[in-house]
């Protein structure tokens, strides 16, 4: 009971981040910079991001989301948004290293929006199988023999 608890809670939590994420960079999309305080509101959620994703990852994993006997849905939605997470985090800490040319971090952060907004789909699989599995499992013990 508190598990099913904890897995709502942060699957709200993480789709909440991930809606403040894109609310905050969409207008990126038609050449707007991001700057001010929707820079500023950005950089929060993402750093809500940074702290909760491997929260939510090692949850999930320990919960046997990534078993053969979780549906292939759910499988793909968690690694998806695992894979997505990952590269919209790391492109913003190659971007941070005093490595990257400024050519490489305008490509890096091209690549960061990709892969930020490709967390949207991948996310929304996520919740979709798991409310999925959810219901399945309540019908099937309800469901006598
Ligand atoms: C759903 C997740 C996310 C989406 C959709 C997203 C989207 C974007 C987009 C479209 C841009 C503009 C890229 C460009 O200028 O070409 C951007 C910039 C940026 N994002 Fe994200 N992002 C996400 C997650 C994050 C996270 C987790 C962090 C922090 C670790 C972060 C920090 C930044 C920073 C620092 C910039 C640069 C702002 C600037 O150029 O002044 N974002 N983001």
């Amino acid at each position: 009971m508190m598990k099913m608890f904890i897995d709502r809670l942060l699957l709200l939590a993480l789709m909440l981040v991930v809606l403040a994420l894109v609310a905050t960079s969409v207008a990126t999309l038609w050449g707007t910079a991001l700057s001010g305080s929707t820079l500023m509101l950005h950089m929060t959620a993402g750093g809500a991001l940074v702290v909760g994703m491997p929260l939510v990852a090692v949850w999930f994993l320990r919960r046997g989301v990534s078993r053969q006997m979780a549906s292939a849905m759910l499988r793909c939605g968690y690694w998806l948004t695992v894979l997505a997470a990952t590269v919209t985090i790391v492109t913003v800490f190659l971007c941070m290293l005093p490595l990257p040319s400024t050519e490489q971090m305008n490509d890096l952060m091209e690549l960061h929006g990709y892969a930020g907004f490709a967390m949207v789909p991948a996310v929304a699989l996520f919740l979709l199988a798991a409310v999925r599995s959810r219901r399945m499992k309540s019908t099937r013990s309800a469901t006598p023999g």
